[in-house]
């Protein structure tokens, strides 16, 4: 079918250095971002991408509506691989503690970390929940941000987690961004089951995935496996259980202290493996071999004082990379992926090609999400478009890198002024 034939697209964005990120995944990182000078993206009524390519005339004169991107980047909108996007309250005064010298995990032990956000997260209305959750999506959007994962992990009994999960799916269908959920079951030992951790895994592998799985609200399972969380043969339990139930597998991997669990999520094929501040050869070696992505949220470096994970280390073995924000309200608390990207770059030595595809098409690959982080034809038509033309730009403004216009399935969903943004 020539172009000419083609449905008469909703959105023609012309005038584009377009970053499609979608070279050939054994090239080179900076091959990998795949740029069409002088480009044009169509979208479909579908949604969808139509066309990619040079510009073609006619295409934007049966568009309904035509963008004219000035020379500017546009790359695929950003894909935020790991996010608790889904709680209430703060932990503003926890935090100032921590920065006074106390110790996260001690305050844990205390009751405090997790558990105080599983306090205000249970005593928060479903429609609070759902409403604190989608305004940060929608700020997220304004870096740039379409697609999110969203884990569960404040609830921690049945009803609760499911609320979570269902306040996550609940911004995907009204609209702000692509969502994929994850049940975090696993998260912590709630306080009132302090004295039963197996039965409180019991009920994570029975209960609870049991009320996640039967309303179709999780996509995949995950679990924190560390130090102060749960053990490496609990983390196998739980995963097995949720693959067994269909669910994709990914793990809070080695934050504080390497228990293995890079080579679980390998193990059972997952899709990612986040954190990495602590890993082994053997882990990194593991999850290049089944293609796991490893994920690194420099958010939760940063405010626990960390050293940053390995890269070297992750890239000799041959691991793809992608970059979260981790949002939470604990360890990272922060809505802006670009900004991640940037610390990536500076702390833990990505590279700033490498940076751009952690946060588009690696990051995809490590949501497990189809058609998204890139742009192609059938991809969803999902962009961020800029007013300079540089995407490395996305990795070197610390913090201060915003689209002039978001784009969600063809429609315009976010814009700036062209005087509203720096231009890198
Ligand atoms: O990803 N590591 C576990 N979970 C979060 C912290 C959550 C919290 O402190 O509330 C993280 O860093
Ligand atoms: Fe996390």
């Amino acid at each position: 079918m020539s172009q000419q034939d083609k449905q008469a697209p909703m959105l023609v964005v012309r005038n584009a250095r377009v970053v499609t990120c979608d070279g050939p995944p054994e090239a080179a990182p900076k091959d990998r971002l795949a740029i069409i000078d002088g480009g044009m993206v169509a979208i479909g009524e579908d949604g969808r991408v139509s066309y990619v390519g040079p510009e073609i005339k006619s295409l934007a004169a049966a568009a309904a509506n035509v963008v004219d991107a000035e020379s500017g980047a546009v790359l695929p909108g950003l894909v935020d691989p790991h996010t608790h996007l889904v709680f209430a309250g703060s932990r503003v005064d926890e935090f100032a503690r921590r920065m006074a010298g106390e110790d996260y995990q001690t305050i844990a032990k205390e009751g405090g970390g997790i558990a105080a956000t599983v306090r205000a997260t249970r005593a928060a209305s479903d429609e609070a929940l759902y409403c604190l959750a989608a305004r940060r999506a929608r700020v997220m959007r304004r870096c740039g941000v379409t697609t999110l994962e969203v884990k569960s992990g404040y609830g921690l009994r049945p009803a609760s987690e499911a609320a979570s999960l269902r306040a996550a799916r609940r911004i995907g269908e009204e609209g702000h961004c692509r969502v994929t959920t994850s049940f975090l079951g696993a998260h912590a030992i709630p306080p009132e089951r302090r004295g039963d951790r197996a039965g409180y895994v019991d009920e994570v592998v029975g209960a609870q995935l049991d009320a996640v799985v039967a309303e179709g609200l999780a996509d995949a399972i995950d679990v924190y496996i560390d130090e102060g969380a749960f053990t490496l043969a609990e983390g196998r339990r739980v995963l097995e259980a949720g693959k067994a139930r269909g669910l994709a597998v990914r793990a809070h991997a080695g934050q504080f202290a390497d228990l293995g669990a890079a080579e679980l999520v390998a193990e059972l094929g997952g899709l990612s493996a986040d954190h990495l501040e602590e890993l082994s050869d053997e882990g990194a070696a593991a999850m290049a071999a089944a293609g796991v992505v490893g994920v690194l949220l420099p958010g939760a470096w940063r405010t626990l004082r960390q050293a940053a994970p390995d890269v070297g280390r992750l890239r000799r073995a041959g691991v793809r990379l992608a970059v979260g924000t981790d949002l939470n309200p604990g360890t990272s608390p922060t809505t802006n992926l670009p900004l991640c990207a940037a610390l990536a770059v500076r702390d833990a030595g990505l590279t700033l090609e490498e940076a751009v595809l952690g946060v588009t098409v690696d990051a995809a690959a490590a949501a497990g999400f189809e058609g998204v982080g890139r742009i192609a034809e059938g991809c969803w038509g999902d962009l961020a478009i800029y007013a300079h033309d540089d995407p490395r730009a996305l990795a070197y403004g610390i913090g201060d890198v915003r689209p002039l216009k978001v784009v969600l399935g063809g429609r315009v969903v976010h814009e700036e002024p062209r005087d509203g943004v720096a231009v890198w």
